[in-house]
């Protein structure tokens, strides 16, 4: 296993930003300690649940680790059990942030339940309403935040760092602890620790996000051929991980 090289990536603005002083060996728990333990209480993990692997780690490192969530309103009810699960687990709150319901009534009503099928400016206006905006509120107030991102999960994350600043939204730092584990590793972690996972995983799924679009894979198929499958590789971003997004 090569851990990451540190430092990480740390682009200059004008703004007075914190620090990227972290020294440790990349591994990621030892990333999450020092995030956590240099910007606690002014941090949390951004969960899509299927990244429980790092809440695990958050409670091994300090009790009160903070988790939001956005919940879309398209989102599975297997996706739903499992925050409940996984919040009587470890004992967290999860603090989920809605869409802005005026937004979601006016797309509903002009466009429909399924515009996000139409095409990829619909299906990012979609996004947008349903992730990006509600993202940048359960941003404000924190100093960094942290993502189950990996490096593996296609072209679009391949050049993700452990920690980055993130000046999308506002230069605070992000924290992708799992950047360099693959889909075995994870696996293997969840199985040794019993970690709760998305019952959707026994049925044919490899990635989950909001269930109009997400649909269960063949074997050997790429892992993410399952999210907005009518649409080409390089379009597959919800935009809560895009630097220069636009709808
Ligand atoms: S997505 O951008 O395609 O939807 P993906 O499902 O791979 O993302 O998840 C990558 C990371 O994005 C997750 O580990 C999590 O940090 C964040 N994320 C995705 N969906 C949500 C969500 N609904 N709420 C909070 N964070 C999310
Ligand atoms: Fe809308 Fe689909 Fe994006 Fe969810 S994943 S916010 S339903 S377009």
């Amino acid at each position: 296993m090569t851990p990451d090289p540190i430092p990480a990536s740390d682009n200059s603005t004008d703004q007075p930003q914190t620090a990227i002083d972290y020294h440790g060996n990349g591994e990621a728990e030892d990333v999450l300690r020092w995030a956590l333990d240099r910007f606690s209480p002014r941090i949390a993990l951004s969960t899509s649940f299927k990244d429980a692997v790092i809440i695990h780690m958050m409670s091994r490192i300090r009790p009160d680790f903070r988790v939001f969530a956005l919940d879309t309103g398209r989102l599975n009810e297997e996706t739903y059990e499992l925050a409940d699960e996984i919040s009587r687990r470890y004992h967290v709150q999860i603090e989920w942030t809605f869409p802005r319901h005026e937004a979601v009534e006016r797309l509903t009503g002009t466009k429909g339940m399924h515009s996000f099928r139409e095409s990829v400016e619909n299906r990012r206006e979609c996004c947008y309403i349903r992730k990006v905006e509600p993202l940048s509120r359960a941003l404000s107030g924190l100093d960094a935040w942290i993502t189950g991102l990996r490096r593996d999960q296609g072209s679009t994350r391949s050049e993700i760092q452990k920690i980055e600043r993130d000046q999308v939204h506002g230069g605070i730092i992000k924290v992708n602890p799992l950047a360099d584990w693959d889909t075995g590793r994870m696996w293997q972690y969840i199985r040794e620790n019993k970690i709760p996972y998305n019952r959707l995983f026994d049925k044919g799924y490899t990635s989950i996000g909001c269930a109009p679009c997400t649909r269960p894979v063949q074997p050997g198929d790429d892992p993410r051929s399952g999210r907005w499958w009518w649409e080409l590789d390089e379009h597959k971003e919800c935009g809560i991980h895009i630097r220069d997004w636009t709808i």
